[in-house]
């Protein structure tokens, strides 16, 4: 099968991305044929600062390659390398119904608010179904949130296929199983628009203070707690053993404990969970010319392939 998701360079990934997408996406290279991206095109329609990208797109590739994809396995590339996409993207806004893309939430929500929203957000789902349908893409791991988008992909492969012949595969989403959603430092969902965010690599030091903030509730101490509805637990269990998360449910049904010492098994077993990939980013640091040659050969590959859904439609559509 083949797998194909993007994820947008627009911050520093942080314990959500990894543990509700990312973290997927090395589990199913080993298995299918992965394609994984780092969207910076889709990006340019929040980050309009040059450098702040260009410094994103690359913590995203040391990122990804130290948490463990693998390019022996995967092909990984930067979106922007493929000039196909954007090609495709432009036949497949032809025929697509405005309609359509006043539906999805990312333009409807920014507009509902009053702010300004830009022609790349609103048609922001057609180059996200050109990445999918570019690779003859079976599969698309993504979170609850982009699956609207998933569904305007299919739509418009169909239209197309309808229109002009049997040219696109049919992708399907993965909504990934056992997926978190990763509570942030205040208990809301972590997002970096909320700035609740725990860094993946961050100063560890800075990691820790952070760590020890994160909210908790007023209960007395001597009450017996459910884990379960505790958002500090729920970011332990990320990180620790069976064995560890048994001893710590424990103390939490027992009562008589302080959060603070929570707090403190969370932060080493966190620092402990993270450290072989940690080491793994710093050799990467060293080497940029090693990960631009994996970006570079990773991209070499998509454009193979993308070249060759990109003439079926050209030629499809009366272009060749
Ligand atoms: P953010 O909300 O910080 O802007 P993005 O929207 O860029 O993050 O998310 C990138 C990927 O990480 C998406 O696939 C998204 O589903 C996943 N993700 C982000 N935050 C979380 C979270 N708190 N829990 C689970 N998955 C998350
Ligand atoms: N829109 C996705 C997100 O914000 C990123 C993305 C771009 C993507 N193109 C894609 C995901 C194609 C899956 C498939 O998370």
């Amino acid at each position: 099968m083949r797998v194909l998701s993007g994820i947008q360079p627009t911050g520093r990934f942080h314990w959500g991305n990894y543990f509700g997408a990312i973290k997927q996406y090395i589990d199913l290279q080993d298995a299918h044929d992965g394609y994984y991206f780092i969207a910076d095109l889709h990006a340019l329609t929040t980050i309009r600062e040059p450098d702040v990208l260009r410094g994103y797109v690359r913590d995203a590739a040391l990122d990804l390659l130290a948490l463990g994809l693998n390019p022996e396995r995967a092909t990984l590339f930067v979106q922007s390398d493929i000039p196909e996409v954007s090609q495709l993207c432009w036949l497949l806004m032809t025929g697509a119904p405005l309609g359509l893309l006043e539906r999805c939430h990312a333009y409807k929500d920014k507009a509902s608010k009053g702010l300004r929203a830009d022609v790349g957000l609103f048609t922001y789902p057609i180059l996200m179904a050109a990445d999918i349908l570019a690779y003859d893409s079976n599969w698309v791991p993504v979170g609850e949130d982009q699956v609207q988008h998933i569904e305007v992909c299919r739509d418009l492969a169909r239209s197309f296929n309808a229109h002009f012949g049997e040219v696109f595969i049919m992708p399907e989403a993965k909504i990934v199983p056992g997926a978190a959603k990763v509570p942030g430092t205040d208990g809301e969902k972590m997002s970096k628009s909320y700035d609740n965010t725990l860094a993946l690599f961050g100063d560890p030091k800075e990691l820790r203070k952070k760590i020890m903030r994160i909210s908790t509730d007023s209960r007395p101490m001597e009450d017996a707690k459910d884990p379960e509805t505790d958002h500090l637990f729920q970011l332990y269990r990320l990180f620790a053993s069976e064995e560890r998360i048994g001893e710590v449910s424990a103390i939490y049904w027992k009562g008589g404990f302080g959060y603070g010492d929570i707090k403190k098994r969370l932060a080493d077993a966190a620092e402990i969970y993270l450290e072989p990939a940690r080491k793994r980013r710093l050799d990467l640091e060293n080497d940029p010319a090693r990960v631009q040659e994996i970006l570079s050969q990773g991209a070499a590959k998509a454009r193979e392939a993308a070249s060759n859904v990109l003439q079926r439609a050209q030629k499809a559509c009366g272009l060749k």
